[in-house]
C-alpha cells in the first residue's frame, strides 16, 4: 500500500485532487471517504466525476437523502453513495451492495467507515481532516501501489511537507 498526505488550501484544490484521482482510477475501484461533516467529501467526489468526464460534475448533488446517485456520462459508471443515514440500518440495500462489488463501475462512498465490513478487498481510502486554525483540509489517500502507479507524481503539488502533515 502507498499513502499520500496532502494539504488542500481551498475548495477548488480539493476538487482538483479528486479529479486527478478520478483520472487515474481503473474501473471496478471502490473508494472509501472518511471525515467529519463539511470536511469536503462531496466536493472531492465532484472532482472524481470530472476526472471521469470533464463536464460530468456540473449536476452532482449530495446523495445524503437518496443514498446513491449514479452517473453514466463518463468513461465508466460512477456510483456516489452516502452511508450517513444508513448508520442504524440492519443491512444495506441490495443495489448498494451490487455497486460496491461491481467490477465495471467506480463506487465512491461518503462516511464509508460506518459499514466497514462491506468493503471489498481492494480499497482506495481517502481521509479528510479540517485544520482548525487555517480551515485547510488535510487529505490522506491510501491505495494499493499497482492500482494507480502515476498518482503520487501527479499529486506532487499537494504533497505535504513533514512539518505540515
Ligand atoms: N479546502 C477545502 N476543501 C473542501 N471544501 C472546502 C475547503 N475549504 C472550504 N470548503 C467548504 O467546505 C464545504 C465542504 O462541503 P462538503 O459537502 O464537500 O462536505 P462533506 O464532507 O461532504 O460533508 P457531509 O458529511 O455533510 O456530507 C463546502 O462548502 C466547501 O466550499
Ligand atoms: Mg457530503
Amino acid at each position: 500500500m502507498a499513502i499520500l498526505h496532502l494539504i488542500s488550501p481551498d475548495t477548488e484544490s480539493t476538487i482538483r485532487i479528486g479529479r486527478i484521482l478520478g483520472s487515474c482510477l481503473p474501473r471496478g475501484t471502490f473508494v472509501a471517504l472518511e471525515g467529519t461533516l463539511g470536511a469536503g467529501k462531496t466536493q472531492f467526489v465532484k472532482g472524481i466525476a470530472c476526472g471521469l468526464d470533464e463536464g460530468g460534475w456540473a449536476g452532482l448533488r449530495s446523495p445524503t437523502f437518496t443514498l446513491m446517485l449514479s452517473y453514466h456520462g463518463g468513461r465508466c459508471v460512477l456510483h456516489h453513495v452516502d452511508f450517513y443515514r444508513l448508520n442504524e440500518s440492519p443491512e444495506l440495500p441490495g443495489e448498494i451492495l451490487e455497486a460496491i462489488n461491481s467490477d465495471r463501475a467506480i463506487t465512491v462512498v461518503e462516511w464509508a467507515d460506518i459499514w466497514r465490513d462491506v468493503w471489498p478487498k481492494q480499497v482506495v481510502r481517502v481521509c479528510f481532516e479540517i485544520d482548525e486554525d487555517t480551515s485547510k483540509r488535510r487529505i490522506s489517500i491510501e491505495f494499493p501501489d499497482q492500482l494507480c502507479p502515476t498518482l503520487s507524481k501527479e499529486l506532487d503539488d499537494y504533497v505535504a511537507q513533514p512539518a505540515e502533515a
